[in-house]
């Protein structure tokens, strides 16, 4: 009787390790398959032959858990000297079919943290919409590439998402309004793209960004002035678009704002006094639009500029006696307004 008990009770432990066995095998072999399509969407370069034989936890370039052998972080950055194994990644734009590279199996990979994919000018096609099902993703990392197609609709989704990186690519369409609902997102870097439409006027409710960088694209409407409530934006880049509208007063009052570039749109009206006035601006460039009026007499004895650049612009009167009190000047371009002599 005992030892028939024993026997069960050995053969059922042995059922719950197989089991668990099979369980997790079965996640494991989705990531490998989900890996292998990736390697075998560049289908060439240095990736080809360090991605080789199943135990992917140990390809340069990929992270696993070490409990549950789920890959958790991609990392390949073709410019970084760092990974010479995976160097050679700028090849032949002939070979392999490159819009698979970011496949939907890419999505298989359910307990991925960091995805980072920078400076493949090789890499092409579209970010898969099912990439916004990887809810646990903080780091989406995919400048420098050739990315086309649109941001993914549910990329507010992403609740988790504390990095998002699409700059220099080719991606085109509108900023997806789901985007606001990224609650964690400190840094947002989309400049660079063909992304037309409006900044979405409830930007402000990502309150934990620090830097926003939607420069180099053709967006179009006016400065929403929600942006101001982002009290923790140090860098603010909405250079090189097609923004028109006057520039919120309220953007003087960020408490720390430290660089602002809004050079090259249509910016009309007069540059509002707090910008003179906020102490922690440092980088000011407001070149190229059609701003106008008198320069606001409100530099204080703290304002420290190391760029300050209104030129091209439409300003009139006289430079403002307060400038001359300022603790630093660094460079200054008040050049092709309309200045008095
Ligand atoms: C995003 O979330 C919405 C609401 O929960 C859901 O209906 C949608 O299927 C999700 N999208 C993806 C791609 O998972
Ligand atoms: C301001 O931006 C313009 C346009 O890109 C650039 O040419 C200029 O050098 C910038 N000004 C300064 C002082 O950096």
């Amino acid at each position: 009787m005992r030892s028939i008990t024993g026997v069960s009770m050995m053969s059922s432990a042995l059922v719950v390790l197989l089991i668990s066995a099979f369980h997790v095998n079965g996640a494991v072999l989705s990531d490998l398959k989900a890996v292998a399509a990736f390697r075998d969407g560049i289908n060439g370069g240095g990736i080809t032959t360090a991605w080789t034989g199943d135990e992917f936890c140990i390809w340069p370039g990929i992270v696993c858990d070490p409990n549950t052998l789920r890959v958790t972080d991609i990392v390949l950055r073709a410019d970084d000297p760092a990974s010479s194994s995976l160097e050679n990644q700028k090849f032949d734009l002939l070979s392999g079919d490159r819009t698979r590279l970011f496949s939907d199996s890419l999505c298989l990979l359910d307990q991925l943290t960091t995805l980072i994919v920078t400076d493949y000018t090789s890499i092409s096609g579209q970010i898969p919409a099912c990439i916004t099902s990887i809810t646990g993703l903080r780091i989406l990392d995919l400048s420098g590439n050739r990315i086309t197609g649109e941001i993914p609709a549910d990329i507010g989704n992403l609740s988790e998402l504390i990095v998002l990186n699409l700059a220099d690519n080719q991606i085109s369409g509108s900023i997806p309004p789901s985007i606001v609902n990224l609650r964690s997102l400190r840094i947002l870097d989309i400049s660079n793209n063909q992304i037309s439409g409006e900044v979405p006027s409830d930007i402000g409710n990502l309150e934990m960004l620090s830097r926003a960088i939607l420069g180099g694209n053709q967006l179009t409407g006016s400065i929403p002035s929600s942006i101001s409530s982002l009290s923790r934006i140090a860098d603010l880049d909405l250079s090189t678009n097609q923004i028109s509208g006057s520039i919120p007063e309220s953007i003087g009052s960020m408490p720390v704002l430290s660089a602002l570039n809004l050079y090259c749109n249509q910016l009309s009206g007069e540059i509002p006094a707090s910008l003179f006035s906020n102490r922690g601006l440092s980088h000011l460039n407001l070149s190229r639009n059609s701003l106008e009026g008198k320069l606001p007499d409100s530099f204080s004895s703290e304002s420290y500029f190391t760029v300050l650049d209104l030129s091209y612009n439409k300003l009139i009167g006289e430079v403002p006696k307060s400038m001359e009190n300022v603790k630093y000047m660094g460079a200054l371009d008040l050049s092709n307004n309309n200045f008095e002599a």
